[in-house]
């Protein structure tokens, strides 16, 4: 697996500290409100987890299962509910969180239906941002760091489902989805 790996581009050490940093600032923003950590499966699972452990103030969690990607690397526009949340979305303040925003049509998507369940308030928070790849008129209210426009796996990120399950960020060797 390390093989594959081109460059690691951020240490767990510094996802940590990301982490802790989005946490921190969710904490203050959301002490008054009803919160309810909507999580962007299969991605977003790792952060998920660390994220909502770096939030010190009550909060509920659900997880929703998207699919736009196949086994490639490019959106294909089209997403698909696999699985969804299990809550009613009404009265809570809505965080989804999801790992990277890329084309931005998932969470274009994915937003303007949880937007009709009548939920307090909605906002996005993504570990990863790609601006630069932008298609959909979307952005983050929380973004962890930016990231240039190269395909990165581990933490949660996959590339054909492998590689989720490093505990750094890496970017891949072009010749392996080449
Ligand atoms: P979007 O609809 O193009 O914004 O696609 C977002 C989804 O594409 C993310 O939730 C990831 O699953 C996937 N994705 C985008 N860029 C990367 C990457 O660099 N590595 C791994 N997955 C990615
Ligand atoms: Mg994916």
């Amino acid at each position: 697996m390390e093989n594959d790996i081109k460059e690691v581009y951020f240490s767990a050490e510094e996802i940590d500290k990301i982490v802790k940093k989005l946490g921190k600032q969710i904490s203050e923003d959301y002490k008054d409100k009803n919160l309810l950590l909507v999580s962007i499966l299969k991605g977003s699972v790792i952060f998920m987890a660390d994220l909502m452990r770096s939030i010190d103030i009550p909060c509920r969690i659900d997880f929703m299962s998207v699919s736009s990607y196949g086994s490639g690397v490019k959106t294909s526009g089209i997403v698909k509910i696999q699985k969804d949340l299990d809550l009613n979305l009404e009265g809570y303040d809505v965080l989804i969180v999801e790992d990277i925003l890329d084309s931005g049509k998932t969470l274009y998507y994915v937003r303007d239906m949880l937007r009709t369940r009548n939920p307090a308030s909605i906002k996005i928070c993504t570990l990863f941002d790609k601006p630069d790849r932008r298609e959909a008129d979307i952005h983050a209210d929380y973004s962890g760091s930016l990231v240039p426009d190269e395909f990165i796996v581990g933490y949660g990120l996959d590339y054909d489902e492998k590689y989720r399950n490093l505990p750094y960020i890496g970017v891949l060797k072009p010749e392996i989805y080449n």
